[in-house]
């Protein structure tokens, strides 16, 4: 009996910091991994798949940092179904009171045949030794079958009753790559929940990427047929196309209630705040269009809308956008504001520091005050999460020489730059560049403080707030060697705003190579 079916709990797996972590450019270090762990805690995530600790020394040590926060979610590793992966997760997570080991296999007849080079009889083997060998080490074990989506439903089934008889208690059914409908997910769950035996409690689980588009509606099917923990990640990041994003399936189940009748553990005023998190450490940015978080999720733009919203709100709304911390009120701050508004300010847009950050940021407000005339929220929000720019390299100082318009000698626009930079906080050292314009020499200039070949991949540069004196939002999206980075900054200044946002990616490119902590994809699960 899937006993948890009966009820309307729906248990929400975040595995940002897992599969998300794996998408081109989302590596993060472990301080952000840290940072993200906890906002997912405020967020009330259930459990938190904290990386693969068998894949490098890095992902290890951040599953035990992760482990030693004390948080209230479960912590889980994945493995393989090999015991040395199952004892590295157990070492990682020894100082954890809620743990959880997910071990995984792939069951599909294209991956036994060609990757694996297993029998089906092989496949259940390997997976039963697997979970016996973890049951000791953990409180709950949790059992994946790789390519679910492309597995004979018999032969998934099968496996899936030789997982349950061996003590795993959460069966997840990955759709890998994104290849079922929402009427075929519904299909197999329904067909996995009347056909799998247990005496005890034990939960179906769904895991659906987007790669054609579907990963949401996947899940949402899966939970009416019988599913009670949805996989999923903060703004859908993840391989490839993506996996479930996590604000979507909470408000759709949350705003929906009247159709699903399933709830969630979820804080949804705090969705907001942990898609910005999650963006400004991995520099992933946020499409503008996306649901729940995107910067037009609750934007009214024809008159007919706007209208209609002044006369009843629901006219165009069907979630008021405080319920997803997103903040209503207009009021900007100036030089003359004090701590306690400062504070105020802070509450509402659900921005928490200690009493050192606290500190901090109100300096770094007050600088920004003196540069500007007005400070708004985006302004506010970008000096809290800009806070992760750690080194080697910072910037000292720019000097740029330029030329441009009609009456420019040159019929291109040409600077030269010089940049000085503190390496580890030693004296400034100068790099100089030159280019068609103040960025392009900056970044030129910039280039010099590596060896390896930086190509640019995509490159924007807009504005975050109003008024002439706005700050400028630089996101950078580059390749260094092998490695994919992003990367956001701002200023009032966006040849600084640019320059920043390429500092930090050469800097999570540097600490990187010293902390191996982003591994190149072919490791990864
Ligand atoms: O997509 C997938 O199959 C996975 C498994 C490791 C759960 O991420
Ligand atoms: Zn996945």
């Amino acid at each position: 009996m899937n006993k948890h079916a009966a009820d309307g709990r729906v248990f929400i797996f975040d595995t940002t910091l897992r599969d998300g972590e794996q998408s081109p450019g989302c590596s993060m270090t472990l301080k952000e991994k840290l940072r993200v762990a906890s906002a997912l805690d405020t967020l009330g995530v259930d459990i938190i798949e904290a990386g693969f600790p068998a894949a490098s020394d890095g992902d290890s040590r951040a599953v035990a940092a992760i482990a030693g926060l004390g948080l209230k979610a479960t912590i889980c590793g994945l493995a393989r179904c090999h015991f040395p992966d199952i004892d590295a997760v157990a070492d990682a997570l020894r100082d954890c009171d809620r743990r959880r080991l997910h071990v995984f296999i792939a069951t599909s007849p294209l991956h036994r045949e060609y990757k694996l080079k297993m029998s089906p009889d092989e496949v259940i083997q390997r997976a039963v030794a697997a979970i016996e060998h973890g049951r000791p080490a953990f409180q709950s074990i949790e059992f994946s079958a790789e390519d679910a989506g492309r597995t004979e439903k018999e032969f998934l089934l099968q496996v899936f009753q030789a997982a349950l008889d061996a003590g795993a208690r959460v069966l997840n059914v990955p759709d890998t790559v994104g290849y079922l409908t929402p009427a075929e997910i519904g299909k197999l769950f329904k067909y996995l929940h009347e056909g799998l035996r247990c005496r005890e409690a034990f939960t179906l689980s769904c895991h659906c990427h987007d790669d054609l588009g579907l990963a949401v509606a996947n899940s949402l099917s899966a939970l009416e047929h019988g599913a009670r923990q949805v996989e999923c990640t903060v703004n859908g990041i993840g391989e490839r196309a993506g996996n479930c994003s996590l604000e979507e399936v909470v408000m759709a189940l949350n705003t929906r209630a009247d159709r699903f009748g399933l709830n969630t553990a979820i804080d949804t005023r705090q969705l907001y705040p942990a898609s910005r998190v999650v963006s400004s450490v991995t520099g992933n940015m946020v499409p503008p269009n996306k649901a729940i978080v995107g910067a037009n999720a609750f934007a009214h733009e024809s008159g007919i809308h706007q209208d209609g919203m002044l006369k009843h709100r629901q006219a165009y709304e069907i979630i008021d956008p405080t319920d997803v911390g997103i903040s209503e009120s207009q009021l900007v701050l100036g030089k003359h504001s004090g701590r306690h508004a400062f504070r105020q300010r802070l509450e509402t847009l659900n921005i928490q520091p200690d009493d050192v950050g606290f500190e901090a940021l109100f300096k770094a407000f007050k600088q920004l005050a003196d540069q500007k005339k007005y400070v708004y929220d985006e302004d506010i929000e970008a000096l809290w999460l800009g806070d992760n720019q750690d080194g080697p390299w910072r910037l000292w100082a720019i000097n740029i020489e330029t030329e441009a318009g009609v009456e420019s000698r040159n019929p291109r626009h040409k600077a030269s730059a010089t940049v000085r930079l503190l390496h580890h906080g030693a004296a400034p050292r100068s790099f100089r560049g030159s280019g068609d314009g103040p960025v392009n020499a900056v970044f030129n200039a910039l280039r010099q403080t590596v060896d390896e070949n930086i190509e640019l991949m995509d490159f924007v540069v807009k504005s975050i707030s109003a008024g002439d004196d706005a700050q400028g939002q630089a996101s950078i999206k580059a390749s260094i060697g092998r490695n994919q980075y992003q990367s956001n900054s701002t200023s009032t200044d966006i040849v600084e705003a640019s320059a920043l946002a390429l500092i930090n990616v050469i800097n999570r490119h540097l600490r990187n190579q010293e902390t191996d902590c982003g591994q190149p994809q072919a490791q990864r699960a």
